[in-house]
């Protein structure tokens, strides 16, 4: 039996990435039918690849010959496939309610640390208090350090992921893996791809889709009526149902930021981090029926509610930190100015319970995902946060060969997620960090970057560029950039508002 396999199955079968699998393909050493290639012409295309993995690909097609068998003998009892895919959806909707559950507990804990630091006690009541205390302590961090894979784990995470259903998206011809535990609308933002939807909960019709071919079963309650009309053609929900087979689905997908609607969200603190002197890492929890859509490397308008006293509410305009593909928390880097009343706000007088409302978002700072090639990220200080995101995005989505990443400041400890970045130089063959340390004056940093990207690629003709930087720096740097063989087309530039500043 020769299984066809999905582009993103072949490469995590084997081990290679995605675009290792194209260049095959463009050099005609792989052939490829209707966005498939054949188990057997992967093994002759990538012949060390299998080698090295022969293990994993023998175990695979045991499985499958196993499976088969057992479907056949399944069937000569008289069982059909769609029982054992309903009993995989029966449990696939206990995880779904177990993980709604999960967040609702995590709410209440939420509240119940907020109870505690609002809690009047008296003092002969100090000592016992403070035990409690620190045993709730204790008990969250070791609940919210409990997210360990084991190598059994990640096995089984691997045949789990090659025999799961394989989503493809038209026009786009984009696809991705549905996890049976997710609805398709979550595993398509997962995946990084910027599907549309609204409530996320059965309510609007937003997230509508066509199906084309294969099953999917509701696993949600949708409230949502469809026409006559929409029913014959076969429309689904995406929010409401998971698929059970391979499918194939026509849908619309955001490619430009013009594509993604205003929005308003209220948003509660989720968790404040003081990194060091300079800046503050917000982390924001969207309601499930809410969530914020927006794309990798926008920025959004904060209001925060001040609930004591008759203070105004405080606006303020940052960068979306976190990747769209994890739309329930949003992150955000805050930098500690004397003179900028939302940051000192947030360090000074943010509770757990207090609200922020969300408007926007804003911004075409966004990766281009048609083009084919390698990337160049630049960031000044917290210029990082849009560049994390934009990042975050590139890697769900696997497309670009080759990643690299400058961050620029004029001290050591402003690199405040030097340790992410290295994380990923570590675990990533495509991605390589650079970290830069320079005065801040225009010319100087200006000079800096251009004699790295001199030393460390020849010419930026196969780049794009993404460039987050105070404006000044920004537009310095553009004729630079040119006269080392970028296209002005493939250069992105985003004026940071907060961060250290840069002299002329
Ligand atoms: S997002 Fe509203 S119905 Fe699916």
């Amino acid at each position: 039996m020769d299984r066809h396999l999905s582009l993103s199955q072949a490469a995590r079968l084997i081990g290679v990435k995605r675009t290792d699998i194209q260049k095959k393909i463009q050099e005609n050493k792989l052939k490829v039918m209707e966005g498939t290639v054949v188990l057997s012409d992967l093994k002759i295309a990538f012949p060390d690849a299998v080698y090295e993995d022969n293990t994993m690909v023998e175990k695979m097609e045991k499985f499958m010959k196993d499976a088969v068998h057992k479907m056949a003998q399944s069937e000569r009892e008289g069982a059909h496939i769609d029982s054992l895919s309903r009993r995989l959806v029966k449990i696939s909707k206990e995880l779904a309610d177990e993980r709604t559950r999960a967040e609702h507990m995590e709410e209440l804990i939420d509240s119940m640390k907020q109870k505690f630091l609002e809690l009047k006690i008296h003092p002969e009541q100090d000592n016992r208090f403070n035990e409690i205390k620190s045993w709730f302590n204790t008990a969250v961090q070791s609940l919210e350090e409990e997210k360990l894979t084991t190598p059994v784990e990640s096995l089984k995470n691997q045949i789990k992921q090659f025999m799961l259903p394989h989503v493809r998206l038209l026009p786009s011809r984009h696809d991705y893996i549905s996890d049976k535990s997710e609805t398709l609308l979550e595993s398509a933002l997962r995946s990084g791809l910027a599907v549309d939807y609204g409530c996320n909960n059965g309510k609007c019709g937003k997230c509508k889709a066509k199906l084309l071919s294969g099953k999917v079963e509701q696993t949600v309650h949708q409230d949502y009526v469809f026409s006559e009309s929409d029913k014959s053609q076969g429309y689904i929900l995406t929010c409401s149902n998971t698929a059970i087979t391979d499918i194939t689905l026509e849908t619309e997908e955001a490619v430009s930021s013009d594509d993604i609607p205003l929005q308003t969200v209220i948003a509660k603190v989720k968790k404040t981090q003081q990194i060091n002197d300079d800046v503050m890492i917000l982390t924001l929890k969207t309601p499930r029926s809410q969530r914020l859509r927006f794309l990798a490397g926008q920025h959004i308008e904060l209001t925060l509610d001040i609930k004591e006293g008759n203070q105004k509410p405080i606006i303020a305009e940052y960068s979306i930190a976190s990747c769209p593909c994890e739309p329930a928390n949003l992150e955000f880097h805050i930098p500690i100015r004397a003179d900028e009343p939302f940051a000192n706000a947030v360090r000074d007088n943010l509770k757990s319970s207090d609200s922020f409302t969300l408007k926007g978002p804003h911004g075409s700072f966004v990766l281009n995902e048609d083009s084919p090639n390698s990337l160049i990220f630049v960031a000044w200080d917290t210029g990082f946060a849009p560049i994390k995101s934009l990042i975050e995005h590139a890697m769900s989505l696997e497309q670009a060969e080759n990643i690299h990443l400058y961050w620029m400041t004029t001290k050591v400890e402003n690199h405040y997620l030097d340790n992410l970045c290295r994380s990923w130089n570590d675990a990533l063959d495509n991605f390589t960090y650079t970290r830069i340390m320079c005065e801040a004056k225009t010319d100087v940093v200006a000079d800096s970057l251009m004699k790295h990207l001199h030393d460390e690629h020849s010419h930026l003709l196969n780049f794009d560029l993404y460039i987050a930087a105070p404006g000044h720096l920004n537009h310095l740097l553009k004729p630079l950039l040119i006269s080392h063989g970028i296209k002005s087309q493939n250069m992105h530039f985003e004026s940071i508002f907060h961060g250290d500043e840069i002299q002329d």
